[in-house]
This record gives structure tokens, C-alpha cells and sequence, in this order.
């Protein structure tokens, strides 16, 4: 590989691909530019990509355009049949191999660092690029082990209850510590190569190991925030390679995604009233005794049809809904659109609410709702329908669960306390659909609104009851 200064225009081709990506930064801030941002992240990256094989005295295309076709094949068959219910675990998938593409390359530069171009007259690696390559390797060793542990959470492989290990931060604290020390202990040896390459190797494998650390402890209401800080870890860790392989398209993205996605995972942690600080440390606060599947003793609760739903949905003035994961689940949400209109049509009033932390990654009830077509100016955010539900006849909970819980109000042992939720206990009446009254949501916690006075639950797979209550509308 060269690495000789890039051609101008090369620079400026790479600086019109980071103006693309801001643009499809912007456009993803509104549901109803995200189509038009992703058009112009896909135009960029087609600029950044077709620039950097252009200019790169690259040793076989060929090899270069095998891999792409397969990893373009496998990307696009496993992008198709994907069902949205499991696309977190996808984009944690994802991440990992971003990670491990980071630690790859750093491995490739400390093994064959005369390809790089990384090495000075006394035949070297040179003190920055083995700071680059360190921090790259790091960074992407604990979004590759980090990336894992989401999947195995997220896909059920493991339980989503936070597994505390004993003296956790110490324990933590001190990996950290010897990553930081091992970098600066790589970056001052002047022999630094293979030789000497233990100090290399400790910090990648140091850093595989607090990944997966910081990830075990972290259970029920945090996993949002994890999911966001991995996206911006493996950004970061995209950017350090870009350093490694002097690519700028590499820095101007990867820092993107990183400085991005760090805002994303503050932002999920303001709205879920979490400290920033205490998310990423693992675990910190909560107790692991309290993350017990609930469901203990049997509580009286009343339970309804589709047609008493039916009946009671038309007689109200102003009903508000509220989908979660189990919506996602049974694909529920072009005949809940229906169901609306029908009622609109009725002269009711009804607006949907949207919990940050509803589903199973961030937007994924905005994504759903948008695909069924329901008009953006329904669709509100928590903070902004809370109000509303003292004034709401009917709150339909369609498949959502943790985000309605008052244990989050009122509970301090709860592995949820703390969290925002929907006053539905404020409203005239409460419809819950889910499947069965042992099913909990992701915190594994039981939820009071079922045994409401008020409360009807509507015991069904989501979509079924909705295309019943459709149907009762007629
Ligand atoms: P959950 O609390 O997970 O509850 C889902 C509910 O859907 C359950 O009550 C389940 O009960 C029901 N359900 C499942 N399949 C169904 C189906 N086919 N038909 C009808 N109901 C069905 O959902 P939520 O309120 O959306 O809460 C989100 C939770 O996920 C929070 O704890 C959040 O922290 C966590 N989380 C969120 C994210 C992001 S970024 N959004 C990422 C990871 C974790 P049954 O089994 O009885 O049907």
C-alpha cells in the first residue's frame, strides 16, 4: 500500500463525501427526511469508497472485489429476510464486526508495519502510529466483545438481567487502567516490534476483556444506552483505523458516528433519568436482587373482547396509544393504523405516544408507525402527551409493558426505578393488549395496570386483536 500525500482533488472528493454524511446526519433527524438523509449517507460513502480505490495503489482490485461482493451479498440477503423485530441484534452484530475490522487492521500495521508505511529510518514503528494503533485495536477489541454481549442479550442467548460480578469496579478500573498504562508503555519503547510485541497484544486482549465486562452488568432499562454507546464506539474505532490507514474519509465518518452516537447515548440517558457516568461503568446502583422475574402471586384482573373493545373505543373522545415491542413482535401496526382511521372517522380524537426506550432500539416505534403510514402529526414524544392522559377516555397499550410501569415511579428496588414512564393510571380506562398475564416485558418485572380497577386486558396476539376490534368497528 502508499501512502503518499492524496491528490487534491482526492482531498476535496472526501470533503464533499463528509459534507454527504453531515446531510444524512441532518436528514435522520426527522422521520420525514430520514428516507432523503439515508440518500445522501449512501451517495457519500459511494464517493468516499470509489475515491479510495481510485487513488490507492491498491496491491489486487480483484481480491478487493471479491470480498466486497461477498460481504455485499451476505449484507443484502441477511438486510432481506431480517425480520424488524430482530434488528437490534442485527446492529449489535453489526458493530462487533466493525470492532473487529479496527482490531484487524492494527494487528495487520504492528505484523507487516512496512506495508503501512509506518516506519522511520531506523526501521521503527513510529511513536504515533503505535498510539494510533493501540487506541484503534482498543477501541475496537471493546466494541467487538461489547457488540457480543448486546447480541447474546438482545437475541435471548442470555438472560437480560444485569450479572454482577463481585468487586466489579475494581475490577474494571483497574483493565482501564492497564490499557492506559500499556499504550503510553507502547508508544515510549523504541522497539516496539514484534519482539517486543507482548505490550501490543496485552492491551488488545486487555481490551477484549473489559468489553465484555462492561456489558454483563448491565440489565433491563439500560440497554438502550449500551446499544447507542457501542454504535459510537465502533465510530471511534473506525476513526482510529482511518489514522492507521491515513484514510481521511475514514476519520471524517468514523468520528461521525462516534461523536453521534455519544450524543444518542446521552440524550436516551437523560430521557430514561440515568447518569451518563453510571451506564458506562457497568452496572453501577443497581441491585441485582431485584431484577427477579415477577409474576408471583395471582392478582385478580379483568379481562375483555375485541367487540367490548370495539364497543367502548367508539363511545370515546379522545383515545391515545401507546405500542411497544410486542406491536414490533406481531407486525401490528397496519391494522392499528387502520383501527385508527376507523375511529377517526368516528370523530374521535387519537394520537399516538411514543416511550425513547419503547421497543427495542432507539426509533423503533417511529420506524414501524411510518411504515403503516401513520401521519407524523399523531405521533408524540413522551414529555409532550404525559399531560394529556388526565383528559384521555382510552389509553391503548398495544404490546408495550416496562414503559407503562409505575414500579419505575414508585418502586425503589425495581430494575426500571427511576425510568420515565406514561401516567396511564390517569386515564378513564386502559386497554392492554398482550398474550398472557404470566408474559412480563424486558426488565422481567410485574406491571400494577393490569390489576387496575380500569384497566381491561385484552388477552391476544396484538395484530389478531386489532384486526378483530377492526372489524367489530364495521
Ligand atoms: P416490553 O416491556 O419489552 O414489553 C413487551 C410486551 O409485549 C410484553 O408485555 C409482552 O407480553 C407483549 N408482547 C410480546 N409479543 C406480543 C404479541 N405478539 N402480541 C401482543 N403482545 C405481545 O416493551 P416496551 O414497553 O416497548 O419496553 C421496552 C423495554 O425494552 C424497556 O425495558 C427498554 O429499556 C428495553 N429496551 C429498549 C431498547 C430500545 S433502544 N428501545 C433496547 C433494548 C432494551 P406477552 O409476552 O404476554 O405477550
Amino acid at each position: 500500500m502508499e501512502h503518499a500525500a492524496a491528490p487534491a482533488w482526492a482531498m476535496l472528493a472526501y470533503l464533499v463525501a463528509g459534507v454527504f454524511f453531515i446531510l444524512a446526519l441532518r436528514g435522520l433527524s426527522s422521520p420525514a427526511s430520514s428516507r432523503r438523509g439515508n440518500r445522501f449517507g449512501m451517495a457519500g460513502m459511494l464517493i468516499a469508497l470509489v475515491t479510495t480505490l481510485v487513488t490507492h495503489d491498491v496491491a489486487n482490485i480483484a481480491e478487493i472485489g471479491i470480498a466486497v461482493l461477498l460481504g455485499g451479498i451476505v449484507g443484502f440477503t441477511i438486510a432481506r429476510r431480517i425480520a424488524m423485530t430482530a434488528m437490534p441484534q442485527l446492529v449489535a452484530a453489526f458493530h462487533s464486526l466493525v470492532g473487529m475490522a479496527a482490531v484487524l487492521v492494527a494487528v495487520a500495521a504492528f505484523m507487516n508495519p512496512e506495508a503501512f508505511g509506518i516506519l522511520d529510518a531506523a526501521g521503527n514503528i513510529l511513536a504515533v502510529s503505535r498510539v494510533e494503533m493501540a487506541l484503534g485495536a482498543a477501541i475496537g477489541a471493546v466494541t467487538f466483545s461489547g457488540s457480543v454481549i448486546a447480541f447474546a442479550k438482545l437475541n435471548g442467548n442470555m438472560s437480560g438481567a444485569p450479572i454482577m460480578l463481585p468487586a466489579r469496579h475494581v475490577i474494571n478500573l483497574g483493565t482501564l487502567v492497564a490499557i492506559i498504562a500499556g499504550t503510553a508503555l507502547y508508544a515510549m519503547a523504541p522497539e516496539a516490534g514484534p519482539g517486543e510485541g507482548w505490550v501490543f497484544w496485552a492491551i488488545v486482549f486487555s481490551a477484549f476483556a473489559i468489553g465484555f465486562l462492561l456489558i454483563i452488568p448491565i440489565g433491563g432499562a439500560d440497554m438502550p444506552v449500551v446499544i447507542s454507546m457501542l454504535n459510537s464506539y465502533s465510530g471511534w474505532a473506525a476513526a482510529a483505523m482511518g489514522f492507521t490507514l491515513h484514510n481521511t474519509a475514514m476519520i471524517i465518518t468514523g468520528a461521525l458516528v462516534g461523536s453521534s452516537g455519544a450524543i444518542l447515548s446521552y440524550i436516551m440517558c437523560r430521557a430514561m433519568n440515568r447518569s451518563f457516568i453510571s451506564v458506562i461503568a457497568g452496572g453501577f446502583g443497581v441491585d441485582a436482587s431485584a431484577a427477579a422475574a415477577g409474576g408471583g402471586e395471582q392478582r385478580p384482573y379483568k379481562s375483555g373482547s375485541a367487540e367490548d373493545a370495539a364497543f367502548m373505543l367508539e363511545q370515546a373522545e379522545k383515545v391515545i396509544i401507546i405500542p411497544g415491542y410486542g406491536m414490533a413482535v406481531a407486525q401490528a401496526q397496519h391494522a392499528l393504523r387502520e383501527m385508527a382511521d376507523k375511529l377517526k372517522a368516528k370523530g374521535v380524537e387519537v394520537k399516538y405516544a411514543i416511550h425513547p426506550v419503547a421497543g427495542r432500539m432507539p426509533g423503533h416505534m417511529n420506524v414501524l408507525l411510518a411504515e403503516a403510514s401513520v401521519p407524523y402529526d399523531e405521533v408524540f414524544e413522551l414529555e409532550d402527551i404525559n399531560s394529556e392522559f388526565a383528559q384521555c377516555d382510552i389509553a391503548f397499550i398495544i404490546g408495550a409493558n416496562d414503559v407503562v410501569n409505575p414500579a419505575a415511579k414508585t418502586d425503589k428496588t425495581s430494575p426500571i426505578y427511576g425510568m420515565p414512564v406514561f401516567d396511564v393510571d390517569k386515564a378513564k380506562q386502559v386497554f392492554f393488549i398482550k398474550r398472557s398475564m404470566g408474559g412480563v416485558g424486558y426488565a422481567g418485572v410485574d406491571n400494577d395496570v393490569f390489576y387496575m380497577n380500569q384497566t381491561m386486558m385484552l388477552l391476544a396476539d396484538a395484530k389478531k386483536m386489532v384486526e378483530e376490534i377492526v372489524k367489530s368497528l364495521d
